[in-house]
This record gives structure tokens, C-alpha cells and sequence, in this order.
């Protein structure tokens, strides 16, 4: 969603808050702006619609001159993705200046308030509210920083918010309400940056502090003051940054997404590696936060988060079912939070989010936190508020994710389900030494065997030139398979923009074969399992109707070569790793087909890596 940058110091200002913009550009965005405070005090504002080099371009040797300032890419929710709707966005006198993150919940009240008082709007956003409110508070005698607190404390819903004032130039006031991301303060020599994400700040510090929710920050050159929004001071020392700026390069691919899809034999490998031994084998999770009393009385598992992630849920129900043996269900976290769920303390709720950031699985795991619930979470973003939510966390450890399609955190979040549900085996008598050492000798082959999957790479292109031209596809798949399936078609759908759907391979009878013929590709999951003979017959049926197909098989089975029309022939895999391994070749066919069609791989067009609102 939206990413925010600031600076302060003895540099000029745009160039650092452009590229900042430039490293938060994964994140999605439609718009652009930053603004500036010059010297003899105005404020020059820039924005562009559309991609950061449209805005870089249209200040080719008329960047402003200031040492501080704000920049913005944002996500529109309110009015649509124009350059007046870009932020920062100014107070009717142009002497406050503000940038966001979120929705103000009661800005329509809030502007009919405003415009009463005689404020003259400009944009469309709800965004905009703030500037006037901080304007109507300083007007009233407060000084800049207390109407920023006092906006804080009326604006209702999730929001950060980073604001500037003409006056004060070389202060800049933040604050954190609720889970719309982050603020982070980074610390440097004599200069102080504010950003909604590490990356725009790796480049300038590794000294970092996060604003928790409902705090405040007002930052100079010098230092950072900390506040809670209801004005207690707040004591916080800077800590070193958990990612490392070399990690975030593309290592000479094209696309950040080819990058990891390619890194992940080794990126699962991270994920694995530290938490396991061998000798004898076990699982190392040193910082699980229940005793194996309360591991035992654990009745239900609730997997729950969003996208991908939910995907990754999907799968994991047959880990924490098969390898732990206790009950498990799956459920969106946007149904989840407002259904009134029966949780309790025997209930175990393992949210997934790659960002930790999510709008809809902390709303899932605050109703969680309200019934009691044991809560562990699969996270990749040390710091972030799911990981603070959560009694534990199983840390992802793959590294930062840059294309906004996430795919090497999919595979890292399965091994990292996978492990939990074979520690919680352990605890609970399901696993046994020797259960343990064929669980662990299974996952331990992954990384081989998605690197084997990778050498075949060359043929996506092949596949992506013969079935790019179509308009929809099914992908079906069954058993651990079939969320995989549904993850290849929202990967498709993502970033090549075709249309996509995923389904079990036999709800196909009861709606979605209407819809088989030539024209729509059916991609079907036909692993050497236990349920081959059955995902079989579903494609003699696809083709029986003149549906062409394309099918994942296991190599050396040639059964379907003279039935599919295309085949993606993969290693053999042991059953509940097969997830980890089949998904690879789903990432790369959607990443050659969005090539093929020209789409903007790492950056799909509405989508927002970090999905700070509901
Ligand atoms: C798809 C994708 C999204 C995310 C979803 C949840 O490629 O990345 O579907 O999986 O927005 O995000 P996290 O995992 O950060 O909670």
C-alpha cells in the first residue's frame, strides 16, 4: 500500500526522499508526490500520476532546494489515482503539509466540519482532512506538534501519518494509529529519516526505532522524541536494522520476481536450516512460547490470513491434521474477525502473513487475542505487528520479499508450517523418533528437488509463447495439491492479468466444466499420489469435452502424454512436501506469461504488497 518517506538534515531533501520513494516502489502504488520546505520557507509540492519516473521527469533540473521534507507513493482508496489525489497534501494555507497511510474513517464528518469553518479542499481523499484538522487545531493556538496529537486522538481508523510544518521546517511529526504500517525512524549523523518501510532507510543507517500503534514521533536533525498519542513520554533507543540493504538487489535478473522465485532452493533452505537437527533428528523451536501442558490441551487448530498466505494455510491444515494430529480449519481472516468465531484457550490460531502488516489477519487476531486463544504466527518481517500480537512467532527467514507476487515466502511459510506441526507432533506423542526422522529427511529434500523443478526453466518461456494469447484458465488440483492449484491461478491472474480460478479437481462436475472448451486451458496438478488415478480421470473429462490441457506430472509416468497437450514433468516428491515443490513451476509460468504480455512483472498494476486496509 501506500509508502511513506521524510528527511531531515543538512542534504538536500528531494533526492533522498525520490529514492526512498524509488526503494518503497514494490510495495504498489498509482501516484507519487513529495514536498519540501525551501529556503526563505515555502513549500514546493510535487506529484504525478502514475510511475515514479513520471514524477523523477518532470523535476529534471527543477528539484526543490529544501533540507527537510515528505514523499509519498500512494494506493488510492478515496478518489481515484490523479495528481491532485496524490499526496502530500496541504492545509488551505499551505503551511501544513502531511503524508498518509490508511483510511480516516470519519473524514466525511470531519470535512463537513472543516468546510464550515471555511477550509477550501482540494483532492478527493479522505487523506486530505488531516492537514485542514491540523490547520483548524493550530489556528486555535496549539503548537504544531500538539495538533498533531490532537488529530491523532480525533481521525478514527488505522492510519500513519508523517506531517511538516512551513514554521518548524526541520521537525517532522508522525504518528501510528492501529495497523496501517508502519512508521520507522531511522537515525543518521546529523540528519533523521522517517519511512513506512526499512528499505527506503538501509541505504542512510542500520540504527532504527518502530513507532508501535498509538504512538508519536516528533523527529529534527539531532534526535527523536517518543510519545504515546495521549502525550506520556515514551523512552526508546535505536536498534540495529534486522535486514541487510544487499539482500533487497536483483542480483542481475530481470525481475525481482525471477530472482526469488530462482533463490528459493536456498531461501527454503534458510527457512529450514538452524531449526533442525539430525542427530538424532528434531525440531529446534527455542523460543515456542506454550509448555507441553498447553500444547497437549490444545483441541482445534484455526489457520487463518490472506492471498497467498491463505493458500499457504490451506496446505498447512493437512500438516497440523496429518503430522500433529489435532483438528484444523481454515478461514479467511477478513470472514474470520467479524463472525463472531467460537475460539477459546484449547483453540490454537496460527495466523500466516509474510509482511505481518495485513489489515485483516491482525483484525483476525485481535478477535483471537479477545477469546483467549493460543496464537502463533508465521511472519517474514522481524518487528512487525503480527509478530508483537502473537504469543509466538515461527519466523519465515527467507529474506525480503521486493515483487509484489510473493513466491519465495509461500515455499519458506509452508517449510515453516511444516516444522511447527512437527514440533507440535512431538509435543503432543504424534511424532515419534522415527515419524521425526522421516518428517525431517522429507523436507530436507525441498531445496533439491525445487532445484531440480528450476532446471526445466528454459521451457516456461516455450509454454508462456503458446498460451499466452489466452483469456482464461482453470487450474485443478487435488488433495495437498488442490491450494496449489488455487495458488498457480491467482499467481496467473496477479501479474499477467489473465483471468484464472482455481478448484479441487472434483467440484469440476458440479459448475466449472460449463465453462470447458478450447479456448479455456485447463492446468491440472497430476502428481504420482495417492489421488492420481482420480485427477486423472478429470482430464480424460476435459478433454472429452475439447478442452486443452496442460499437466503437472511426476517423471517417468507417461500415462498422460498422449492425453495432456502439454506436460510440466517434476521430480518426484514425498506427499506433504509436494506444495513446496509444485508451486514453482505455477511461478513460472505466470512470471513468462505476464513477460510474454508485456506486463509490469514486479509491480502489477492495483496491487499493493503490504495490504494495510480492509
Ligand atoms: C499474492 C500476495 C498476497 C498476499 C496477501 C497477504 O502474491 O502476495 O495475496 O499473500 O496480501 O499478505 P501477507 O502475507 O503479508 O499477510
Amino acid at each position: 500500500m501506500c509508502g511513506i518517506v521524510g528527511y531531515v538534515g543538512d542534504r538536500l531533501a528531494a533526492p533522498i526522499l525520490l529514492d526512498g520513494l524509488s526503494r518503497l516502489e514494490y510495495r504498489g502504488y498509482d501516484s507519487a508526490g513529495i514536498a519540501v520546505v525551501e529556503s526563505g520557507k515555502a513549500l514546493t509540492v510535487r506529484k504525478a500520476s502514475g510511475k515514479l519516473s513520471v514524477l523523477v521527469e518532470s523535476m529534471k533540473g527543477a528539484a526543490p532546494t529544501g533540507f527537510s521534507g515528505i514523499g509519498h507513493t500512494r494506493w488510492a482508496t478515496h478518489g481515484g489515482p490523479t495528481e491532485v489525489n496524490a499526496h502530500p497534501h496541504t492545509d488551505s494555507n499551505k503551511n501544513v503539509v502531511i503524508v498518509h497511510n490508511g483510511i480516516v474513517e470519519n473524514y466525511l464528518e470531519l470535512k463537513e466540519r472543516l468546510q464550515a469553518e471555511g477550509h477550501r479542499f482540494t483532492s478527493e481523499t479522505d487523506s486530505e482532512v488531516i492537514a485542514h484538522l491540523m490547520e483548524s487545531l493550530m489556528g486555535r493556538g496549539l503548537v504544531f506538534e500538539e495538533a498533531v496529537r490532537m488529530t491523532a486522538q480525533r481521525i478514527q481508523g488505522a492510519q500513519a501519518v508523517v506531517a511538516m510544518n512551513v514554521q518548524e521546517p526541520g521537525t517532522l511529526v508522525a504518528f501510528r494509529l492501529g495497523n496501517a504500517g508502519g512508521i520507522t525512524v531511522g537515525y543518521g549523523q546529523r540528519e533523521m529519516f522517517l519511512a513506512s518501510d526499512l528499505p527506503a532507510l538501509l541505504p542512510h543507517t542500520s540504527q532504527v526505532a518502530f513507532l508501535a500503534p498509538g504512538e508519536m514521533v516528533s523527529v529534527d536533525a539531532r534526535e527523536a522524541r517518543f510519545r504515546s498519542v495521549q502525550g506520556a513520554p515514551i523512552h526508546k533507543s535505536p536498534q540495529a536494522a534486522p535486514y541487510d540493504a544487499v539482500a533487497i538487489a536483483k542480483d542481475g535478473y530481470r525481475h525481482f520476481m525471477l530472482k526469488e522465485i530462482m533463490e528459493q532452493p536456498g531461501t527454503v533452505h534458510r527457512a529450514i536450516g538452524g531449526r533442525v537437527s539430525f542427530e538424532p533428528a528434531d525440531v529446534l523451536l527455542p523460543d515456542f512460547p506454550f509448555t507441553p501442558a498447553q500444547v497437549r490441551e490444545v483441541n482445534r487448530i484455526v489457520l487463518t490470513g490472506m492471498g497467498t498466505s491463505l493458500h499457504a494455510c490451506m496446505v498447512a491444515r493437512y500438516y497440523m491434521e496429518q503430522i500433529a494430529g489435532v483438528p484444523a480449519e481454515i478461514d479467511n481472516s477478513s470472514e474470520l474477525r467479524y463472525r463472531n468465531p467460537i475460539l477459546d484457550s484449547r483453540t490454537l490460531v496460527v495466523s500466516v502473513s509474510q509482511s505481518g502488516e495485513t489489515a485483516d489477519t491482525l483484525g483476525a487476531m485481535e478477535e483471537a487475542a479477545r477469546s483467549g486463544a493460543k496464537q502463533i504466527t508465521i511472519c517474514n518481517v522481524e518487528g512487525s505487528q503480527t509478530t508483537r500480537m502473537a504469543h509466538g512467532t515461527v519466523f519465515i527467514g527467507v529474506g525480503p520479499e521486493i515483487g509484489v507476487a510473493s513466491t519465495k515466502c509461500l515455499t519458506g511459510s509452508l517449510a515453516a508450517l511444516y516444522l511447527l506441526a512437527t514440533y507440535l507432533g512431538k509435543v503432543r506423542g504424534t511424532v515419534d523418533q522415527a515419524r521425526m526422522t522421516g518428517l525431517l529427511n522429507d523436507l530436507a529434500s525441498a531445496p533439491r528437488l525445487i532445484g531440480q523443478a528450476l532446471e526445466q526453466r528454459e521451457a516456461f518461456g516455450r509454454l508462456a509463447h503458446e498460451y499466452a494469447d489466452y483469456y482464461n484458465f482453470l487450474y485443478l488440483g487435488r488433495g495437498i495439491n488442490m491450494p496449489v492449484a488455487m495458488e498457480g491461478a491467482l499467481k496467473l491472474k496477479e501479474v499477467s492479468y489473465i483471468h484464472a480460478e482455481g478448484y479441487p479437481a472434483g467440484e469440476m462436475k458440479h459448475g466449472p466444466i460449463a465453462l470447458i472448451s478450447k479456448d479455456m486451458p485447463v492446468v491440472a496438478l497430476a502428481p504420482r499420489d495417492h489421488l492420481y488415478d482420480k485427477m486423472r480421470s478429470n482430464i480424460q473429462e476435459v478433454k472429452a469435452r475439447g478442452g486443452k490441457v496442460l499437466a503437472l506430472v511426476t517423471q517417468g509416468h507417461h500415462d498422460l502424454a498422449g492425453v495432456a497437450d502439454g506436460l510440466i514433468e517434476m521430480p518426484s516428491t514425498p506427499y506433504l512436501v509436494s506444495p513446496i515443490v509444485n508451486v514453482v513451476p505455477l511461478q513460472l509460468l505466470a512470471y513468462h506469461m505476464a513477460l510474454e504480455r508485456g506486463c509490469d512483472v514486479d509491480q502489477p498494476r492495483n496491487l499493493a504488497k503490504t495490504v494495510t486496509v480492509e
